[in-house]
């Protein structure tokens, strides 16, 4: 594939990262910044033949295939409507809007113009979280009862995504959309969210949006999802998840604790990780940044669905049922109570209801617990089928 990406900024240059380190035969061929300068130093980094500070130069140029969008949240509808308009292919960063309507025309652009609407979900490609996944899919942990993802770090690094109108919120719509993502793939995206009660408030900084976050979100099969996010954490970037399931459980931790820690009393080279917020002292470093938050995976997936042409694992209308759930948060965190999720195109599973499946001890009983006690002895608890009463049995 040729790809042009639109935008210079710090996420432009992980996907440049991931795009030109690998001996991939995609290959970056346009830029644009609207900062002429800008786009002259990120095509001369990256080795970029063509750059622009105009949109429609970049997008309709006939040798680009596929189109990066890596623009601040705003732009990113018109940007897709660029895309729409050339009939480029488009790969959209997240959030993908910064509401459920403006998701939801993105997701109309792309399908009426017969364009593939990928959605850069980075961590929902981790090589981490691929494997949890198909582990999940299997059968592994059983029948998931409650998915959570935890994102918090110290506050986004440009002034715009502290201005509300700009990026449509503050940590929920800036990183719940991970998390939510996150936790629908285990819960299964075609069970439909079906409410959500949100706690967010303004805890440190001096901005219009929610600085801190807690939300739980209901699916239709009684499963739930939780996120926590956070511009407030202090000490680098908390990323982890957990999946309870019926017969198992996976914890996953992406940052900090990975495995590798290093200590340094602050000589040489000081970049850590991202948003590490110390180049001193005991180091949490992350081995290859761009391959464990995704970005390797992701690509790849997108660039092969384009030529497979079918849906990458996620795609704009995954973008656009993660922003009808952040719009209830939104709804919840000032109404205080659980707010439905409204999703005017599902298309998803309409016959799900809440699951209650009961482990069978034989004809008679359900059965509750078994245990082997510090002793040695081995117990039962059972439970009646009929007359509901709970019994101890000593094995
Ligand atoms: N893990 C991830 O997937 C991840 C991580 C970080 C950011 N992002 C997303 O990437 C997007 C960009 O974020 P970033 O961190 O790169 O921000 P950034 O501020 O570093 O870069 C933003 C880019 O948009 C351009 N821009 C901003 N306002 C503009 C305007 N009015 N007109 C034209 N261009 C404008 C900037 O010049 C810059 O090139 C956001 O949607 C953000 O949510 C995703």
């Amino acid at each position: 594939m040729n790809i042009a990406v639109l935008g210079s900024g710090f996420i432009a240059r992980f996907y440049a990262d991931s795009l030109a380190a690998q001996r991939r035969k995609d290959k970056l061929v346009s830029v644009y910044s609207r900062s002429i300068e800008r786009a002259a130093k990120f095509a001369t980094d990256y080795g970029l033949p063509h750059y622009s500070d105009n949109i429609a130069e970049v997008v309709g140029r006939a040798d680009v295939d596929v189109v990066v969008i890596a623009l601040s949240n705003e732009l990113h509808l018109s940007a897709v409507e660029a895309c729409a308009k050339a009939g480029k292919h488009v790969l959209c960063t997240k959030p993908l809007g910064r509401t459920g309507a403006e998701a939801k025309k993105m997701l109309e652009l792309v399908e009426n113009a017969g364009i593939m609407g990928g959605y850069l979900e980075d961590l929902c490609y981790t090589p981490k979280f691929l494997k949890s996944l198909a582990s999940v899919k299997s059968g592994s942990i059983g029948r998931v009862l409650w998915a959570k993802s935890r994102e918090t770090h110290p506050g986004p690094h440009s002034d715009w995504f502290w201005n509300l109108e700009l990026s449509g919120g503050g940590a929920i719509v800036d990183l719940g959309c991970h998390c939510i993502e996150i936790s629908r793939n285990f819960i299964g995206k075609d069970i439909k969210p079906v409410e959500v009660m949100c706690w967010a408030a303004t805890q440190v900084h001096p901005i219009a949006a929610e600085d801190h976050a807690i939300g739980l979100v209901k699916y239709a099969n009684g499963v739930i999802g939780q996120f926590e996010v956070s511009w407030c954490f202090r000490g680098g970037m908390d990323l982890r998840d957990e999946v309870m399931g019926s017969e198992g459980t996976i914890w996953l931790n992406n940052f900090l604790r990975t495995g590798f820690d290093m200590f340094s009393t602050g000589k040489g080279n000081n970049y850590v990780a991202e948003k590490a917020e110390s180049s001193s002292g005991w180091l949490f470093p992350v081995g290859d940044e761009v391959n464990e938050l995704g970005y390797n995976h992701m690509f790849t997936d997108m660039f092969d669905a384009i030529e497979e042409k079918r849906e990458p694992q996620e795609n704009f209308y995954d973008g656009y049922v993660v922003n009808c759930i952040i719009d209830a948060a939104y709804r919840s965190a000032k109404s205080r109570q659980w707010e439905p999720v409204q999703i005017d195109d599902w298309r998803g599973r309409t016959d799900v209801t809440e699951a209650h499946e009961f482990a069978s001890y034989d004809d008679e009983f359900y059965l509750i617990k078994e245990e082997i006690l510090p002793n040695g002895e081995k117990k039962l608890i059972l439970k009646h089928k009929v007359s509901g009463e709970v019994v101890r049995r000593d094995l």
